[in-house]
Parts: C-alpha cells; structure tokens; sequence
C-alpha cells in the first residue's frame, strides 16, 4: 500500500486497490465533522497554500473547506496573472518558496506535467488538483466513493458493474483519472460514448484493456446508455486548438429527462464532474433532470470533501489523532 505520509498525491497511478480502500475508509470517519456533528482541531497552527492557476469553484473551495473542517488555516492565490509566475518565476522556484510558508499544497495549472514539476522544489506534500488534461487524481477518487456509495443503495458494487462515459473523453481529465482508478476493480464493463474525434485515448484503454476489463466504443448515445453509472463529462472547450474546433461539438451529445427515460436504465446514476455546460447550445446534462433521484452529482460534491479531508489527514499523518483533537461543537 502507499506510505501516504510526507508524500505528494500527483496521479492515480501512485494508488493502488488497498490504498483506495483505505483513503475511503478514512474518508468515512471524516462524515461527521464534515456534517459539523463533531469538530476537530487536529490541524490547527497548519497553513494550506491553495493555488489555482485555472479557473475552478468546486475544487478549490472544496480543499480550502476540508483543511478548515480539520482546524487548519487557508491562504490562496488565483489565476496566473495574480502570481509570480507571470514575471517568469518557475515553478521551481515558487514550490521553494511556498513551501516555506506552508505545511501542504493544492494547486491546478493548465499544464499537463505542472504540478509533478512544482513538486520537485517543494519540502511539503502537493496535491494535484487538476494539471490541465493530464488528471484529476482528487476528483476521480470522489467519484468512485460516489459510484460505491451510489451502486449500494441497490445493494450492488463497483466490481462487475458497467460504466458508460459520455461526452468528451479525448480532454476530459477526469475520466481518463477515473478509468485507471477502476482498472484496479474487477469485471468492468466499460461503455466509452464519444464523438469520433474525441474518443478516449488509447494510452487509457490500453489500462483498461490490460486490466481484463470489457470496452466497447460507440459514437452515439442511442442505445448506449443503459448502464448502471452514466458518467457524463462537459466539452472542454478550453483545451481545443481553437474555438471553431469545439463548436463542431457543442451541444452534441445532451441528457435530458426525455433520453434517460428512452435509453438509461431505471437504476442508471447519473454522475457529471461539473461545471455543467448550462448554456443552452451545450447543456450537456439538463436541468429537468434535477428532481430524478438518480441524478448524484450534488452527492459527488459531498464526497469530495471527504476526500480531501481524508487525503490531508493521511498526507500529513495525522489519520489516527483526529477524534483525539476534538473540541465541542
Ligand atoms: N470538478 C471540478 O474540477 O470542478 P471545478 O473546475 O469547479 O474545480
């Protein structure tokens, strides 16, 4: 299993299924203080350097909250040009000093390869919150919490399951994070529905593939829905090499209430990474679906929380000490 203490989170590939299970299972302990039944100060005089130098809402406040949620402090930069980096600074050199001033690090970039190198000069632990199309190792890990507590419900689980990933897989980081997170489960079917052009690269099917585990790749959504999870992914329209690139795909491939009901199955979860394309030439998940029970993509943004508590807890060794540090509510 990984030796998660001191050390940084920059990809999926560092985890292995034990260390999985065991950042759910720490995870789990961290429900009620993340519910604010219980509080701990467990982290407290430790400082959280949250830097995102790529627009985002869920992640960031997400890692900033789950660090407050263990006692400890946040300090932020956001976007490029508020930062060093626009003099030139290299990432070298802002890890050496942002170390300096912190106990752990959360950062996104727009670059694949960023994070990894802004960890090699830094003395404390990095969590990869996104490096461009490369991964998202924090937000795969809350959605596989997501499709284990989801398929529960129905008293089924990951292991024999099918997944049918939606939409753009060329540039959606996180499912290429997620596909190798389930290449460590057993039996999966995979569906991969994507427009030719934006399939899923095959360095990630060749992890699936080698895994043993079923995939078929379709290029229309009719007919490949009815699967236990569909995980729909929003355009990337930042990552395309230009704007009339991405529009050839805008507004695509949409779920709304009329197709889950024609080609999912009753069961089917709906899950989507979010931000959710609202505009309505994208729309890429619809809002009549926002009372359909199986819609989980608010449940996701809990457990992400519980993640990132339970990845700052274990990076940091302090896993074992959080009901010790209790304080009253
Ligand atoms: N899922 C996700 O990464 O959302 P943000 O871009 O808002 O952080």
């Amino acid at each position: 299993m990984f030796s998660f203490q001191g050390e940084n989170i920059l990809s999926v590939n560092q985890l292995d299924r034990d260390s999985i299970e065991h950042i759910f299972s720490i995870a789990k302990k961290m429900e009620p203080y993340a519910k604010k039944q219980k509080r701990t100060q467990v982290l407290d005089g430790a400082i959280l350097a949250n830097l995102f130098f790529e627009p985002s809402t869920r992640t960031r406040v997400s890692f900033g909250t789950a660090f407050n949620l263990l006692g400890g402090l946040v300090r932020e930069t956001t976007g490029m040009q508020s930062s060093a980096l626009a003099k030139g600074e290299s990432l070298y050199d802002t890890a050496r000093v942002i170390s300096a001033y912190a106990d752990a690090v959360a950062m996104r970039h727009p670059d694949a390869g960023s994070v990894a190198e802004f960890a090699t000069g830094s003395d404390v632990p990095v969590i990869n919150g996104g490096d461009g199309p490369n991964e998202h190792p924090t937000q795969a890990l809350l959605d596989l919490l997501t499709i284990d507590r989801e398929l529960g419900r129905f008293g089924a689980g990951i292991d024999g399951m099918h997944i049918a990933l939606v939409g753009d897989l060329k540039y959606g980081r996180t499912v290429h994070s997620l596909s190798k997170l389930l290449s460590h489960y057993k039996d999966i079917r995979f569906t991969m529905v994507a427009p030719d052009g934006l399939q899923m690269p095959q360095s990630i099917l060749d992890v699936v593939d080698n895994a043993g585990h079923k995939v078929e790749l379709v290029s229309k959504m009719e007919g490949n829905l009815a699967a236990d999870i569909v995980y729909q992914t929003r355009i990337q329209e930042e990552r395309f090499p230009s704007q009339e690139e991405a529009n050839k795909y805008r507004g695509g491939f949409r779920i709304s209430q009329a197709i889950y009901d024609a080609h999912c199955k009753p069961s089917s979860v709906l899950m989507h990474p979010l931000p959710r394309d609202s505009r309505s030439d994208a729309n890429e998940l619809d809002n009549d679906l926002n009372n359909n029970d199986n819609l989980a993509i608010f449940r996701q943004v809990q457990n992400g929380v519980l993640i990132r508590m339970a990845l700052f807890a274990l990076t940091l060794g302090v896993e074992n000490q959080v009901e010790k540090y209790e304080v009253d509510v």
